[in-house]
């Protein structure tokens, strides 16, 4: 780190009134390809209740890490927990099954299926009784009411009807499906790689208020975005990670955007490591 540069004192960092004990939490996380360094020792926190924002630049190992927080990617190094346990992900379903709900970059939907049947791919719900389980019979009818519910339950009220396939919504609607989806399952942890970098504005804002509405539901929030107004306005802390390593992890009180882009591009550096969570 160059001496030279603008350093940020860290008790300009608020006390924070939230809980003391992280739900997830990465420690010294390694991840390399070949000769290439994906994550250098990343600690993470992420804590009940909080949007968390991860912010950096292209490269700067953002996807990386939500991946080693997901099953994606196994840890070469380091160690997770979740709730205080140690857990341990070779694949995406042992993250998910341990309560971690990933929307990826790419939206995570098949357009020609209907809303109800993409918020329960790959866990459909059988009928109940000897029709579910010896017949294999679905319960669609089950499946659409539930799918009603988690999608007004984030507030999606221009989503009217569960059997409209999902070719025929709008980009907003569909990243709506899939963050309905990742809510839907009593998720401990929800986490969204770039939600809104594919949507117009008014797509973009429909999706920050459904974090919203995740965080008040209770629903700690993770999201990877590019996008500084949105992160300034939905964030309750904010991780800048910078070359393979987290840079600081600031508010959106404690620093502005300028300051927060600058930190990311190391343009200013952080003094000593911030948690965003000052003691007290
Ligand atoms: N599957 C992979 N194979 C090889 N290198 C990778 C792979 N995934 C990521 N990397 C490298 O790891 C670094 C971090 O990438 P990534 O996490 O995608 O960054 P970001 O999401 O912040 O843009 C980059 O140098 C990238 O080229
Ligand atoms: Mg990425």
């Amino acid at each position: 780190m160059s001496t030279s540069q603008d350093a940020v004192p860290s008790s300009s960092v608020p006390p924070s009134e939230r809980g003391n004990a992280p739900i997830l939490q990465g420690k010294g996380l390694v991840k390399t390809f070949g000769r290439v360094i994906g994550l250098d020792g990343v600690d993470l926190e992420l804590y009940p209740g909080e949007v968390l924002a991860v912010i950096g630049d292209n490269g700067a190992g953002k996807s990386t890490l939500i991946k080693c927080l997901s099953g994606a990617y196994t840890i070469d190094a380091g160690e997770l927990t979740l709730d205080g346990h140690t857990v341990k992900f070779s694949k995406p379903q042992d993250a998910r099954e341990a309560g971690i709900e990933t929307v990826y970059q790419q939206l995570a939907v098949i357009p020609a299926l209907d809303i109800a049947s993409n918020l329960y791919l790959a866990r459909e719900e059988r009928r109940p009784g000897i029709l579910g389980s010896v017949f294999r019979m679905l319960d669609k009818k089950g499946m659409r009411d539930r799918a009603s519910t988690s999608v007004q339950n984030l507030g999606i009220q221009t989503i009217q009807n569960m059997g409209v396939a999902v070719e025929s919504l709008s980009g907003g609607q569909r990243q709506a499906v899939a963050v309905a989806r990742a809510a839907a399952f009593g998720s401990k942890v929800v986490i969204l790689d770039e939600p809104t970098a594919a949507l117009g504005v008014k797509e973009g804002n429909a999706v920050l208020d459904m974090i919203k509405q995740l965080r008040e539901s209770g629903v700690p929030v993770i999201v990877i975005s590019h996008n500084m107004p949105h992160v300034w306005e939905v964030a309750d802390r904010i991780h800048i990670q910078r070359l393979a390593r987290r840079a600081a992890v600031i508010t959106p009180q404690s620093h502005t955007m300028g300051e927060g882009v600058a930190i990311m591009t190391g343009a200013m550096t952080v003094e000593g490591v911030e948690s965003g969570r000052a003691a007290g």
